[in-house]
């Protein structure tokens, strides 16, 4: 019919691995992204160890966080490292002039981020102040986290941590562009290696350097830290929001309509395009994809839902948002060559969060559900996969109406992750398998009755993974009927 899609997966011609670091978080002292959301303090009702929350720490473990990158985003270029180790009761008390102007305490400092990322099971990524901060304080700052021995190692122990901690990942400013510090490519370059330069990593270890890279379509920006910088670091970041409706965000999380929803996961599409620019204007500098591109910040950008701070960015996460987690996971898939680590905006209560929470209550949002289906992709093979889809078109906005990716896990088993972006239809899609013998399948579907359903604190299931049997395998075709707005994962035995 019209509406059959086809596709090959070729298993017998795999391609890079889809590096587990690509479902990195990202935390920033930002609204209730940290305190309330992950920090509540050991002094409160709500059950924590050591501050953290165990709802929320154990929600997150379910996904397997690779990293968290820590402490922004913008708040990282003005942020002082000193200000946030020794007594707590002692910490200057800053304003957050970023996100709301309220006060940070600096509660949460070096030695709660290693607590955090302990419980989460995950690896650091700390992004350093460039913007109004030395290149002689980020150094200590490294050596305090990292030195075996030495006054700054002394420091760290009388602060109750005796031994260095692994800092696999550190962020050389953010931003650099804008909030970092408006810089121009050429300076920002320059800054670039000066200050990576200090950040020396104790013998025996490694800290990988990640240079703020552009925003959006600016390939001009990675044109110039690429032929200046990059000998220098080892990953340029990229920063691209979906922001249905343009800068500034002011279209709703919730209260949309078909266009709304088609123009949105046509806006989140354009990482496809982006990718493949930066990465083109990278292969031209270093062909051997020596220094990843870390897109360490991604996701759906809405105004802040009603009633609440402005400057918080705390917006509520529908079915739509499942959809853009999907299409990217799988446009990540395309590019596993280059693209080894990617960062979505944010874990908790900030943009397209993966949690959000109100007092003691927490809910997983479809975001989250979409992330833990995918879980099976961390460090699995790439395997292509060639997708001939009818378009979904609304208004100005049209697109190839499925979405996929295939890999191999590491276990040996493949995982097929299928997306239905048409909100009106079912899609049949015809998978031959090149290369592959399965003969049973079984999966998990994630969809709703609305466009716009979501997971409340009231209603917190809506939105999330259910045994799907919509798909079947026959003499090495798979055949699977995606629901109408839909994002499933199938697994082939
Ligand atoms: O994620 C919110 C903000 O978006 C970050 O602080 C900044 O890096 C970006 O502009």
């Amino acid at each position: 019919t019209e509406d059959a899609a086809t596709a090959t997966i070729s298993a017998d011609k795999p391609g890079p691995v889809y590096d587990r670091r690509i479902f990195t978080q990202f935390a920033e002292h930002l609204g209730h992204g940290i305190y309330e959301g992950l920090w509540v303090g050991n002094d409160r009702a709500i059950p924590n160890t050591n501050g953290f929350r165990n709802d929320v720490i154990a929600a997150l473990r379910q996904l397997s966080v690779p990293v968290v990158r820590w402490p922004g985003g913008c708040f990282a270029d003005e942020y002082h490292w000193r200000e946030g180790v020794g007594a707590r009761a002692k910490r200057p008390v800053k304003i957050n002039t970023h996100w709301g102007g309220v006060t940070e305490p600096n509660t949460v400092g070096t030695h709660e981020f290693m607590e955090l990322v302990r419980q989460m099971g995950s690896e650091a990524y700390i992004s350093g102040n460039v913007g109004n901060g030395t290149p002689q304080e980020m150094a200590e700052w490294v050596e305090y986290i990292t030195s075996p021995a030495g006054s700054l190692a002394d420091e760290r122990a009388r602060n109750g941590h005796k031994e260095p901690w692994a800092l696999p990942y550190f962020g050389i400013g953010n931003e650099l562009w804008g909030c970092g510090g408006n810089m121009r490519a050429e300076y920002a370059a320059d800054v670039t290696r000066r200050y990576a330069t200090f950040i020396k990593a104790p013998a025996g270890t490694k800290i990988l350097k990640i240079a703020s890279g552009a925003n959006g379509d600016d390939v001009s920006w990675t044109e110039t830290m690429m032929k200046m910088a990059a000998d220098k670091v080892d990953a340029l970041s990229l920063h691209y929001y979906t922001v249905p409706g343009g800068w500034p965000p002011r279209h709703s999380a919730v209260d949309f309509d078909e266009a709304g929803w088609a123009e949105t996961l046509a806006g989140t599409r354009k990482m496809e395009e982006l990718i493949s620019r930066h990465s083109a204007v990278m292969d031209k500098y270093d062909p051997q994809k020596r220094v990843w591109l870390a897109v360490d910040e991604w996701g759906t950008w809405y105004a802040g839902d009603p009633g609440t701070n402005p400057g918080f960015l705390r917006q509520q996460n529908t079915l739509r948002d499942a959809l853009v987690t999907s299409i990217n996971l799988d446009i990540f898939a395309r590019h596993a060559d280059r693209v080894k680590m990617t960062a979505i905006a944010q874990m908790v209560n900030v943009l397209q969060a993966m949690i959000l929470t109100d007092g003691r209550k927490m809910v997983l949002t479809p975001t989250y559900h979409v992330f833990e289906m995918y879980k099976p992709y961390q460090d699995a093979t790439v395997l292509p996969i060639e997708i001939d889809s009818p378009w979904y078109a609304k208004d100005a906005w049209n697109m190839p109406a499925v979405s996929g990716s295939a890999v191999r896990a590491k276990d040996g088993k493949v995982h097929v992750g299928l997306s239905n972006l048409d909100p009106n239809k079912p899609h049949t899609i015809t998978v031959k398998l090149q290369g592959l013998s399965a003969t049973g399948v079984t999966g998990r579907v994630l969809t709703a009755n609305a466009m716009n359903a979501l997971n409340s604190f009231d209603a917190p299931d809506t939105v999330k993974p259910v045994p799907f049997n919509g798909a079947r395998i026959d003499g090495g075709t798979l055949s699977v009927t995606l629901p109408a707005k839909s994002v499933v994962m199938l697994d082939l035995q």
